[in-house]
């Protein structure tokens, strides 16, 4: 009885519901507070309810029961209009905040594809707008969609295209080709899907450009998935040897470089086959897989530059169409060239510097030229050596295998160096790994070679057994890095002599 008498005046009943939009504003604020710590994606959607919908709830409360308005009237209409519009609005935004904000955090949700959620925020303003027309304006939504009908079938027509593209999407999404982050190719278009919504995909393609393709295209298209079933992915590549290079001898240069590339799986193992016999050349396919798509080119192009390394180190050629041009000042003749140019990288070897021209000579004429690739290793610890490279272009890093799966270098050659004695001089496993570190040229000397010079040289099997030691005790410092450091048991002097013995014991001079 008394809360009817506060209600019929209108003062008391304006101030009760101002009261109350208070508190409900101060509720409202302190859950924003708590949802800043938990829930970030949600705080917009109640703020909104705080900002909007509550100060229009209270002006609709006080027209209706306040000012007394007909319920049917105009203003109360619109009123009411406006609020459940602004209801709409905040079941979208939490849509949005739910769907989305899960998807980045769970994986099965983060399938969840744009176009589904485009698809529930339209359905609800489709219910939403029906269910507005129908409560508030009185208006029978399913007659409005039927006078809608011959409009409606303008509009189609219209609006044609775009609803190929939704029907394409749809079926898509059904379909599940491909998504988000897969590599695709798309008729001559290849790119990684970025997102899939109601129009179109998006793909972003290697050079870094955005390229939308229409879903009604891409129905009609060819789709290669390059990350489906599984990320693995053959690739097949194409090289000419000459005819005179025995078919095994390539395909087995060819295996090599293929393991040796990085970003080539050796499992499945790489496949060569000799493909077909051209006018000047045998043409052989390689057969690598690889997992990252991404850098596909780059594994290629990895691959394609160790051919030419394998190839030059192991006498291959690459053919190509021969023109004879007959010149009348002939160059001299190219092999007396390198041999000059080979005994001048060994005399700048300091060790070398004292011997004579004929041992300088008779070391280059046994020895060979080798070319390596950046990346590529030249020496592999622990395996067996008889040669001994002199640096003559680039340079090389050398490491010792710390520990499994690690490596810690112990030095930097560069140009007039050499490495490899240690293995050729004392018939021990290789000490290091030596990889090049920029594309490196080398001079190989074989233990023969230099057997016959150390015969009559006492002094360089002295001087060479000094840089073993030198090298052996680097060595053993970096092993002992992090032990205690034992003191050495003889001096320099005496160790060089015990090394120069075992030298010559080992090459029985
Ligand atoms: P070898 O043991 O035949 O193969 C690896 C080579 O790395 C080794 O010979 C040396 O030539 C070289 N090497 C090993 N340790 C060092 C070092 N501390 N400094 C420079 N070169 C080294």
């Amino acid at each position: 009885m008394s809360l009817h008498l506060l209600v019929t005046d209108y003062r008391l009943f304006t101030i009760l519901v101002l009261l109350s939009a208070c508190l409900g504003f101060v509720l409202l604020t302190a859950l924003i507070w708590a949802l800043r710590t938990r829930a970030e994606s949600l705080v917009p959607s109640v703020r909104l309810i705080r900002n909007i919908v509550l100060p229009t709830a209270v002006l609709l409360y006080l027209s209706l029961f306040g000012a007394k308005l007909e319920p049917d009237s105009f203003v109360i209409r619109l009123l009411e209009s406006i609020f459940w519009v602004e209801v709409l609005w905040v079941i979208l935004m939490l849509t949005r905040a739910v769907l989305v904000s899960r998807r980045e955090n769970t994986p099965w949700k983060s399938k969840i594809p744009e176009l589904f959620i485009d698809l529930v925020r339209f359905s609800i303003v489709v219910v939403g707008s029906g269910m507005i027309i129908a409560g508030v304006w009185g208006k029978d939504f399913t007659g409005l969609l039927a006078t809608l009908g011959v409009g409606s079938l303008v509009l189609g027509l219209a609006l044609q295209d775009t609803l190929g593209n939704l029907m394409a999407g749809i079926a898509l999404l059904f379909e599940r080709p491909f998504q988000v982050g897969d590599w695709v190719r798309v008729g001559d278009l290849e790119g990684q899907v970025s997102e899939l919504n109601w129009r179109a995909v998006r793909l972003r393609t290697r050079d870094q450009d955005m390229v939308i393709v229409p879903n009604s295209i891409l129905g009609k298209e060819r789709i290669s998935n390059f990350s489906r079933p599984t990320p693995l992915h053959a690739t097949n590549l194409y090289v000419g040897f000459s005819y005179d290079d025995p078919p095994n001898k390539v395909k087995r240069i060819l295996r090599q470089a293929a393991l040796m590339t990085q970003g080539v799986r050796p499992d499945p193992s790489p496949v060569v086959r000799t493909k077909e016999y051209r006018d000047f050349y045998i043409n052989y396919q390689v057969k690598m897989f690889v997992e990252d798509f991404q850098t596909l080119p780059d594994i290629e192009e990895d691959f394609m530059t160790r051919v030419w390394y394998g190839a030059r180190r192991n006498a291959l050629t690459i053919p190509y169409p021969i023109r004879s041009i007959y010149k009348t000042d002939m160059p001299p003749a190219p092999t007396a060239h390198r041999a000059d140019s080979l005994r001048q990288t060994i005399q700048a070897v300091p060790l070398f510097a004292a011997l004579s021209s004929e041992e300088i000579g008779s070391l280059a004429q046994d020895s060979v030229l080798l070319d390596f690739a950046v990346g590529e290793q030249v020496v592999h610890q622990g395996e067996r050596g008889d040669s001994l490279y002199i640096i003559r272009r680039g340079e090389a890093s050398v490491s010792v295998a710390s520990a499994p799966g690690q490596e810690r270098e112990v030095a930097r050659l560069r140009s007039g160096d050499f490495f490899g004695e240690m293995a050729l001089l004392t018939g021990e496993p290789r000490s290091a790994n030596v990889r090049a570190t920029e594309d490196l040229q080398v001079i190989v000397i074989y233990k023969e070679a230099l057997r016959a010079i150390l015969e009559n040289r006492s002094d360089l099997a002295r001087s060479m057994a000094k840089v073993v030691r030198e090298r052996q005790s680097a060595l053993v410092q970096v092993e002992n890095q992090n032990k205690e450091t034992t003191r050495e048991p003889s001096s320099i002097e005496e160790q060089t002599l015990s090394l120069t013995a075992r030298i010559k014991r080992f090459l029985a001079i």
